[in-house]
């Protein structure tokens, strides 16, 4: 471990270097991206992270939100989770990061069915997008909730085998020779020390920050658009069709209900779920047209194949499909998948 003062010179030092830099690339014209690709381009304010969320949403937050009491979101210690969220150094190869299989534009999730690890293997079920995640009351993250809470999960893409194959000692030594961590370390928790606690808690808030609030739905509970005839029909077939109606799993307004139980459970021999008992998490349905494949095993191509199926609960009447499909797509919250605060900060 650095002492105080070795810390402050070598800080001092890589900050000389990176000016040094700076002044060079001021006069030399295309930036050179394999240093643009390794420091993070950060603005002097931080975004804003702290957000206030329409008056329903902000209630339904209050009942089921899952942030723990010592890891409420600033927005320096979010600032540090986006830059560990987009940092391949987080992988063994730095050739992977949480982004490589959580992609913006397809908020946070991917289109591959099994998403590609840093030497190539696959992973074993369908990514899950990541939005809306603290209105999962129980906080257990997974398809089969096998974490905990968000603070625990966050450590295991990173010692996952498949997917990042480093060890929490390792990753902390590598970020401590990163000159730009330290600062934001100290930053984010007041203390430059690196730790596996700083990086699950700093993961965990930003990806937390990740709430949808800003789609047509929400404009129409607002009073400030209203659906069509087709979307509202959508809507009361949601709420009320069928013996177990949609909403009651997917529950409004954040769509999502944190104790999925039977009956439902798409049929996989080859996986059980929670406690093997062939049951499975759903992620918020918020987003749900940007996020296909759908299901634990993305066998399901799109929203169209899963309403015409005979998956129970799913497969709806022929004259409902468009009118849920209509429905779905007012859930959609473009400013997740293009908004600053979320994108890559390495580009
Ligand atoms: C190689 C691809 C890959 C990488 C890298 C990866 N993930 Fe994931 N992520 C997945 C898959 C696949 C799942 C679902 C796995 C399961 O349920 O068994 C998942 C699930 C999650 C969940 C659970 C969401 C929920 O609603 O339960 C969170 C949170 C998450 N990832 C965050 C991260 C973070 C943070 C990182 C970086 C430290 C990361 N992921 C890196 C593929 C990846
Ligand atoms: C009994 C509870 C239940 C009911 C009722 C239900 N769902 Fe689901 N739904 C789930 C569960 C659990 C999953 C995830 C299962 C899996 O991946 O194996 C899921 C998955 C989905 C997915 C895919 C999510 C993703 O991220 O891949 C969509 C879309 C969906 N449901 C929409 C609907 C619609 C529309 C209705 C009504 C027509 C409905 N659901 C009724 C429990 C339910």
């Amino acid at each position: 471990m650095f002492s105080k003062q070795l810390r402050v010179s070598v800080t001092l030092v890589c900050l000389t270097l990176l000016c040094q830099y700076c002044s060079k690339e001021d006069t030399s014209q295309p930036a050179n991206t394999e240093s643009s690709n390794t420091t993070p381009v950060l603005p002097t304010i931080p975004y804003n992270y702290m957000v206030s969320l329409p008056a329903n949403i902000a209630n339904n937050l209050l009942q089921t939100d899952n942030t723990p009491d010592n890891n409420a979101i600033t927005n320096d210690g979010a600032t540090l989770g986006r830059v560990l969220f987009y940092d391949k150094r987080l992988s063994l190869n730095n050739t992977i990061s949480c982004a490589s299989c959580h992609k913006q534009t397809l908020s946070f999730s991917d289109t591959a069915l099994r998403s590609v690890g840093f030497e190539g293997g696959l992973t074993r079920r369908h990514s899950m997008p990541l939005l809306n995640i603290g209105f999962y009351q129980s906080g257990k993250m997974f398809w089969d909730e096998r974490a905990a809470s968000l603070e625990e999960q966050t450590l295991m893409p990173i010692q996952d085998l498949t997917e990042m194959g480093m060890t929490l000692p390792a990753l902390v030594n590598k970020l401590d020779t990163v000159a730009f961590y330290p600062p934001l370390f100290q930053k984010a928790f007041g203390n430059s020390t690196i730790s596996a606690d700083a990086i699950s808690k700093a993961l965990s808030q930003f990806v937390r920050s990740i709430v949808t609030y800003q789609s047509k739905y929400d404009q129409v509970k607002a009073g400030k658009a209203s659906f069509t005839a087709e979307e509202s029909a959508g809507e009361q077939l949601f709420l009320t069709a069928g013996v177990n109606t949609c909403a009651s799993c997917h529950t409004p307004p954040m769509f999502i209900t944190s104790s999925p139980k039977a009956p439902f459970a798409l049929r996989d021999d080859s996986d059980l779920g929670i406690n093997n008992e062939d049951r499975f998490k759903s992620s918020s349905l918020r987003n749900i047209a940007l996020t296909a494949p759908y299901f634990h095993n993305g066998s399901i191509a799109s929203l169209q194949a899963m309403l015409t199926s005979r998956i129970p609960d799913h497969g709806v009447a022929a004259q409902d499909v468009s009118k849920l499909l209509a429905f779905l797509q007012t859930l959609t919250d473009n400013t997740i998948t293009t908004e600053a605060r979320f994108s890559n900060p390495f580009n």
